[in-house]
């Protein structure tokens, strides 16, 4: 199983909207997916219309008291499953805290899901915590969704500058503008020539749409109520980079 990340210690900068659509497209190429929303504000779960759907406590989990596999709940759309988000992963950090080692943590909790799923998307909360931590220790991969504005950009480079104190046990940053603007000249300027923050990026990025808006109403992903529509078109291109990059078959 693969174990890929949307975060950014930003807050509102796409990290949910592309964890959903993203997880949708993979569960279309029929690849078990288990999207675990772990921001205490719930809107991965939300969006996928699983919210207040199963209740545990943050924990139980960091304990082991309570098992992931169990946690998880169908979606409306075949292969795709998601552990929806609890009010008690607001402690989360104290509770990892706890128990001394946050980075070793999530991925023995995430490991189990392996056994009857090939993709977990995890959907973080904003934060440079111990949840960040152990966020880092049990990702492959941490897609990083960046507005193009240069404190975009410097949060992206305290992101690196804390997974190079890591080593070589980090997993692989990976960065991708979302929210662009064709008609603001330094989103031009950042799409054209790409900023050294931006390296290891990938090439595709998301327009600012009102669709991602919409998710809300629909309760869906984009590709379910826009389809032809660029935003759509985005985060299919998304997913195929990515897809690529985690070397998951198409
Ligand atoms: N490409 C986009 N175009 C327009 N609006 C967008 C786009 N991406 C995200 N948004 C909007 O910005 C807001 C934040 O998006 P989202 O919840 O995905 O960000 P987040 O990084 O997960 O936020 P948080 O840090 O609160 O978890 C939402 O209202 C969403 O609809
Ligand atoms: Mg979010």
């Amino acid at each position: 199983m693969r174990t890929i990340a949307f975060y950014n210690l930003k807050g509102g900068v796409g990290k949910t909207a592309a964890a959903v659509n993203v997880a949708w497209h993979a569960a279309r190429w029929k690849h078990r997916t288990v999207l675990w929303d772990l921001d205490p504000q719930g809107a991965a779960g939300f969006y996928l219309d699983v919210e207040g759907t199963k209740s545990y406590h943050a924990g139980n989990l960091v304990s082991g008291r309570q098992g992931t596999p169990r946690l998880k709940v169908d979606t409306r759309w075949p292969y795709l499953q998601a552990i929806p988000s609890d009010l008690s992963l607001r402690n989360l950090d104290v509770k990892l805290a706890e128990q001394g080692s946050p980075r070793s943590l999530l991925r023995k909790m995430v490991a189990p899901l392996g056994e009857d799923c090939d993709l977990c998307i995890l959907d973080c909360p904003p934060t440079l915590s111990p949840v960040a931590e152990s966020i880092f220790g049990a990702a492959d991969y941490l897609f990083v969704p960046v507005v193009p504005t240069h404190l975009s950009l410097r949060a992206l480079e305290q992101v690196r500058d804390w997974l190079d104190q890591k080593g070589k046990s980090a997993p692989e940053l990976v960065p991708f503008f979302n929210m662009v603007d064709r008609r603001r000249l330094l989103h031009v300027e950042m799409l054209v020539r790409r900023p050294e923050a931006m390296r290891n990026g990938l090439k595709t990025w998301i327009p600012y749409s009102t669709h991602v808006e919409q998710m809300g109403q629909f309760q869906a992903p984009i590709a379910e109520f826009a389809p032809h529509t660029p935003s759509a078109r985005a985060f299919r291109a998304l997913w195929f980079e990515i897809a690529e990059r985690t070397g998951l078959q198409q």
